[in-house]
C-alpha cells in the first residue's frame, strides 16, 4: 500500500467521516446515508455509496467516528483501520481519506490504515487483495511520515513474530537485527555468551540444535540526556524442554519470540525518527528451549551472570531464565532505565486475558509513565502487583531461589523473580503473553501477532 498526501479527491472511493448526531461534509452522503438511510455514524461502522458521476469519486465511503466528544487518537486508530477493511472486502485499488474536524490525528489515522491493510499471505498461494494507493488530505504532512514509520516498525514486528520457529531462528534475528541501519549492532555467539558468563541463558539454550545469539543494538544521537535499555523475550520456539508442554499450549510457542520482535521493530523506526540526545539499546536473548540431549533438566542449578544461583523448578519457566540474564547485562550498561517485554506466563494471560498487558517494575512514577503512553498509544496495559511474598514461593533449599512455585498469582511471581536480576536502575516488565498474538481476530486485529509494543515504547523513547 502506498501512502500518498494530496487533496485531489478524484479517486476511486472517497472516504468521509460522520460523527453521531452530526451531518458529513458531503452533500451527497448527506441526503442518501444520513437523511435516507438514517446512517448513525456509531464508531468503525460503514456506508458505501455510489456517487453515479455526481462528484469526481466513484464512490463514497463513509465512516463512523462516534461520539464527537468521545474522539481520540485510539478510535481515529480503529476508524482509519474499519475503513481499510472495508476498502478491501469492496476490492477497492484507490482511495483518499478526507475527513473533517480531526486534522491534530494523522498519525494516528496511518497507523490504523496500515492495520486494516495488514495480513501474512507469505505461505500462501492465492495472495489477499491489497489496497493500491491511499491518500490523506486534511493531515498534517509530518504527522503523516511520523506514522508511516510506527505503522512500518508494526508490520515488521507482526511479520517476523508471524513467522514459523523454522525461519525466525536465533540466528535470522541476528541478521535482522544487523540489517537495521543507523545502529550500532554486535552479535554474541554461544563461546562469547559463556565468556559473559550467562549461566542461566545458556543452560535454556543447551536443549536445540539451533545455537543461541546474544544480540545487542545501539542507537545514539547527540549528547545522551537520557539512556535507556529495552530488552525483549526471545524464545524462538518454546516447548517447554524436558516439562514439556501439552500439544494444544505448544502450538503457538513460535509467539515466544513477540518481545524479540517488538524491539526490531522499534529499533528498525529509531533512525528514521531520530530522536534527538537519547541512547537507546536493543538487547535479545535469543535461543529456543528443546527438549535435546544436552536439554537442562529439572534440578538443575543454574548460575546467573550477577552469581544468584537458580534451582531449576521447571524447564518451561525458561523466559525469566533468559531475561535474568539479560536484565544483568543492562544493569551493566548503566542505563537510566530498563524495559523487558516477554510473553512470559500463562497466568498474566488468566489474569488479563488478551484484553491487556501485565505492568510491574521497581519505580511507581516509570510504571504510571508507560501505562499512561499505552493508553495514548492505543494499548491497554495494566498494573499487577510485586508484593515481595511472591518470592516465599520460589524459595529453594539448595540454591538461591527457584524458578518457579506456586501455580498462583504466576505473573507476579515471574515479576520479583525477574526483579533479583536488575540493580541500581529504574526498571519496567511489560508481560505481553496475552496480547502479543491471538488465537482469534479481535477488534482491528487478524489472527496472529499483534505487534504489542511496538507504539507504546516508540512513543516512550520518543516523547
Ligand atoms: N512462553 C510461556 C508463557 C506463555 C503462555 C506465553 C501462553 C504465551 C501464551 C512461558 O515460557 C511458560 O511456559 N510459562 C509457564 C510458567 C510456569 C511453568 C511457571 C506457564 O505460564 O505455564
Ligand atoms: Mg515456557
Ligand atoms: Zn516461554
Amino acid at each position: 500500500m502506498e501512502i500518498k498526501i494530496s487533496q485531489d479527491l478524484d479517486t476511486e472511493v472517497l472516504v468521509i467521516n460522520k460523527f453521531e448526531g452530526e451531518k458529513t461534509s458531503q452533500e451527497l452522503a448527506n441526503t442518501y446515508a444520513v437523511e435516507k438511510d438514517n446512517f448513525e455514524g456509531k464508531l468503525g461502522t460503514t456506508y458505501l455509496l455510489h456517487t453515479y458521476g455526481k462528484i469526481p469519486a466513484d464512490k463514497i465511503l463513509v465512516i463512523g467516528f462516534g461520539k464527537k466528544e468521545e474522539f481520540d487518537g485510539t478510535k481515529m486508530t480503529e476508524a482509519a483501520a474499519k475503513a481499510v477493511k472495508k476498502l478491501k472486502q469492496i476490492k477497492a485499488k484507490k482511495a483518499v481519506f478526507n475527513f473533517d474536524g480531526v486534522s491534530q490525528y494523522g498519525k494516528e489515522a496511518v497507523i490504523g490504515a496500515y492495520i486494516g491493510d495488514y495480513s501474512f499471505d507469505k505461505y500462501k498461494t492465492e495472495k489477499d487483495t491489497h489496497l493500491e494507493e491511499l491518500s490523506f488530505s486534511n493531515f498534517d504532512e509530518n504527522d503523516i511520515k511520523e506514522g508511516k514509520i510506527f505503522a512500518e516498525a508494526m508490520y515488521l514486528t507482526r511479520n517476523i513474530a508471524n513467522e514459523p520457529a523454522e525461519y525466525a531462528t536465533p540466528t535470522k534475528l541476528a541478521e535482522i537485527a544487523t540489517q537495521i541501519e543507523g545502529l550500532d549492532t554486535k552479535i554474541y555467539d554461544k563461546e562469547e555468551i559463556k565468556k559473559m558468563n550467562m549461566g542461566a541463558y545458556l543452560a535454556v539454550a543447551r536443549g536445540s540444535a539451533e545455537p543461541p545469539k546474544f544480540i545487542h543494538m545501539k542507537y545514539s544521537n547527540g549528547n545522551p540526556k537520557k539512556r535507556i535499555a529495552l530488552i525483549g523475550k526471545g524464545l524462538c520456539f518454546d516447548s517447554g524442554g524436558m516439562d514439556l508442554k501439552p500439544a494444544s499450549s505448544m502450538l503457538t510457542m513460535r509467539d515466544d519470540m513477540s518481545g524479540a520482535a517488538c524491539i526490531l521493530g522499534v529499533m528498525s523506526a529509531l533512525n528514521k525518527l531520530k530522536p534527538q540526545n537519547i541512547e537507546i539499546h536493543g538487547i535479545i536473548a535469543a535461543c529456543e528451549n528443546m527438549p535435546g540431549q544436552n536439554a537442562y533438566k529439572p534440578g538443575d542449578i543454574l548460575t546467573a551472570k550477577n552469581g544468584k544461583t537458580i534451582e531449576v523448578d521447571n524447564t518451561d519457566a525458561e523466559g525469566r531464565l533468559t531475561l535474568a540474564d539479560a536484565l544483568c547485562y543492562a544493569s551493566e550498561l548503566k542505563v537510566d532505565e530498563v524495559i523487558d517485554i516477554a510473553t512470559l506466563t500463562g497466568a498474566c494471560m488468566v489474569a488479563l486475558g488478551s484484553v491487556a498487558s501485565g505492568v510491574m517494575g521497581n519505580d511507581e512514577d516509570m510504571i504510571k509513565d508507560i501505562i499512561k503512553t499505552a493508553q495514548n498509544s492505543g494499548e491497554k496495559y495494566w498494573q499487577l502487583p510485586m508484593f515481595e511474598e511472591y518470592m516465599n514461593s520460589l524459595k529453594s533449599d539448595i540454591a538461591d531461589m527457584k524458578n518457579t512455585g506456586s501455580r498462583y498469582g504466576g505473573a507476579s511471581a515471574a515479576g520479583v523473580f525477574l526483579k533479583e536480576f536488575v540493580s541500581n536502575v529504574k526498571w519496567v516488565h511489560i508481560d505481553v503473553a496475552g496480547t502479543a498474538f491471538l488465537e482469534k481476530p479481535q477488534g482491528i486485529f487478524i489472527y496472529g501477532s499483534t505487534g504489542v509494543g511496538v507504539r507504546t515504547l516508540l512513543n516512550y523513547v520518543t516523547k
